[in-house]
């Protein structure tokens, strides 16, 4: 998408940098991630109202440390260094930077000690977030000390005359109290934004572009019911209206009552043309005693593209495929990963577009989840289906452990459905990054009236996260705990025992299988 108005984000690796790109945002100026050797024909190309060097964990004068192409600051656009990024500034107008005795890591005041626009209306002092190892010694030419710490003397460099301006600690990290007020002074008083990136803004665009791109050929999209597809759908359709197929998949995965809710909320609201395809018999009869978690995923990705396929053959003109793909799938860091090992595999539409010769629209490439969440908003999307929890590709086959039977679904959608309502009703759904039951392959021993029972155990987990890569279990009351276990016990046939998992991602994850 064409954008008129981009900070453009120099990544060194720092964990904050999404974070940088986030926050401003949410101040409504559109914003993008690079890596630090991003080109100067490339900058001059996207041709940036502002931009930020990001923080990184390496020192300058380490052997290979990331650099950045020294023109930047030739080009008469205003450069805000944050961190690591605030040394580079200072290297180049010859400064002196050098390794601190120790780290410093957390919170400081922050004292104000100069005029700049950086620091217009902030109060000091104030409390900021400091994270590096190294620190300035001499003041750079043509900048002046606007700021210090009781660690740090030289806390923040400016140079009005030439809008650059370095900061030590993090203006992105929600512990920096005047940080989103010292991003705003960027934004607004130094690179002369206009507030003007809303989700308003974008579905009017986006949807133009894709009318553009598709013409009048038919477009389909895999329809799961997730947050992402769904948003994409419904922006795609109010592009192209009835050009858009929908197809939808019952994989018999699915939560209680899902597949015909969905199917409902569309044709009702936005009147979607959607084919509803039960593949549950298909799906269940190839995972039929199939116990290794990666074997049942991979049977799962590749039994939804042969259906997909064959469904979508009908409709043999189809150009296009729509996918929900977010911008952290796309973002380049310059983070080494290294050889990582493949810890689940994932399911989504992946292999399809090859496989037909579709070509992708990908209407969120550039979005993260909050803003998609935004514009489903905008578009009307009710805020419960919103704000739902994740659900995996492979669904409730990596919740019911070991091997998949029909029986085994139900029971487990029985229990999840009313772990689920017990969470709404107690008002912290939204509290949880992602609560579901798993339905465990063991039988205990129980007693009910004057009887022994052999069933099902059920676990129940809950975890707070941000992104889903690190995650902590959720303190319930433990009343609400005793509650849903009860409730579980007396209403679904089967199971006489509940278990809450107390694990963290890392070490676990937050899927069982
Ligand atoms: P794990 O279990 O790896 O899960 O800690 C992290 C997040 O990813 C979700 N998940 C999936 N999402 N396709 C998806 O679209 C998949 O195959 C898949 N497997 C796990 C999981 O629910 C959690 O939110």
């Amino acid at each position: 998408m064409k954008h008129t108005e981009t900070i453009l984000i120099l990544d060194f690796g720092s964990q904050y940098t999404q974070l940088i790109a986030r926050r401003i945002r949410e101040s409504k100026v559109y914003s993008e991630i690079h890596p630090h050797n991003f080109s100067i024909d490339k900058i001059s190309e996207l041709s940036p109202k502002g931009i930020i060097l990001s923080g990184g964990p390496m020192s300058i004068y380490d052997e290979d440390s990331p650099q950045v192409d020294s023109e930047i600051f030739n080009l008469g656009i205003p450069v805000l260094g944050i961190c690591y990024g605030m040394q580079l500034v200072s290297e180049y107008f010859k400064g002196k930077v050098e390794p601190a005795d120790k780290r410093e890591y957390g919170k400081t005041d922050l004292e104000i000690i100069g005029n700049s626009k950086i620091f217009q209306n902030i109060k000091s002092p104030s409390t900021v977030w400091m994270s590096h190892g190294d620190y300035i010694t001499k003041i750079p030419q043509g900048f002046s000390v606007v700021a210090k710490s009781a660690n740090s003397p030289i806390c923040a460099l400016s140079n009005d005359d030439k809008g650059i301006y370095g900061v030590q600690f993090h203006p992105e990290v929600a512990h920096t109290t005047e940080g989103r007020k010292i991003i705003d002074n960027f934004l607004f008083g130094i690179c002369k934004c206009k507030p003007e990136w809303t989700p308003g803004n974008f579905i009017l665009q986006a949807a133009e572009e894709i009318k553009n791109k598709t013409g009048n050929s038919k477009v389909i999209c895999a329809l799961s019911g997730g947050v992402d597809s769904s948003v994409a759908a419904v922006l795609v359709h109010k592009a192209i209206g009835n050009n858009l197929i929908c197809v939808h998949v019952d994989t018999g995965l699915m939560r209680k009552d899902e597949s015909s809710a969905i199917i409902k909320m569309f044709e009702e609201n936005y009147d979607l043309h959607i084919i509803h395809i039960d593949a549950s018999e298909e799906f269940l009869s190839k995972l039929k005693d199939v116990i290794e978690p990666e074997k049942k995923r991979k049977i799962i990705g590749n039994t939804f593209i042969e259906v997909f396929e064959r469904e979508a053959e009908k409709f043999g003109d189809a150009k296009y495929l729509v996918q929900g793909t977010l911008y952290p799938d796309v973002i380049e860091s310059v983070s080494v990963k290294g050889a990582s090992v493949t810890i689940k595999t994932h399911h989504n539409v992946g292999g399809l577009p090859e496989k037909m010769n579709l070509k992708l629209i990908e209407p969120f490439r550039e979005l993260f989840k909050d803003e998609v969440r935004a514009i489903g908003k905008e578009l009307g999307l009710p805020d419960d289906f919103i704000g739902r929890h994740p659900f995996p590709g492979p669904g409730l086959a990596v919740r019911v452990l070991s091997d998949i039977t029909k029986d085994k679904l139900d029971i487990l959608r029985e229990a999840d459905s009313i772990y689920i309502e017990e969470l709404h009703k107690a008002g912290i759904y939204n509290d949880i990054w992602q609560a579901f039951a798993v339905l465990l392959p063991v039988k205990t021993v129980g007693v009910m009236g004057d009887n022994r029972t052999y069933e099902n155990v059920i676990a129940l987990r809950a975890v707070t996260s941000t992104d889903g890569m690190t995650a902590d279990w959720f303190r319930f009351d433990y009343d609400f705990l005793e509650n849903v276990s009860n409730k579980i016990i007396r209403n679904v046939r089967g199971v006489n025992r509940v278990v809450y998992d107390i694990s963290s991602k890392p070490p676990s994850t937050i899927e069982w299988e």
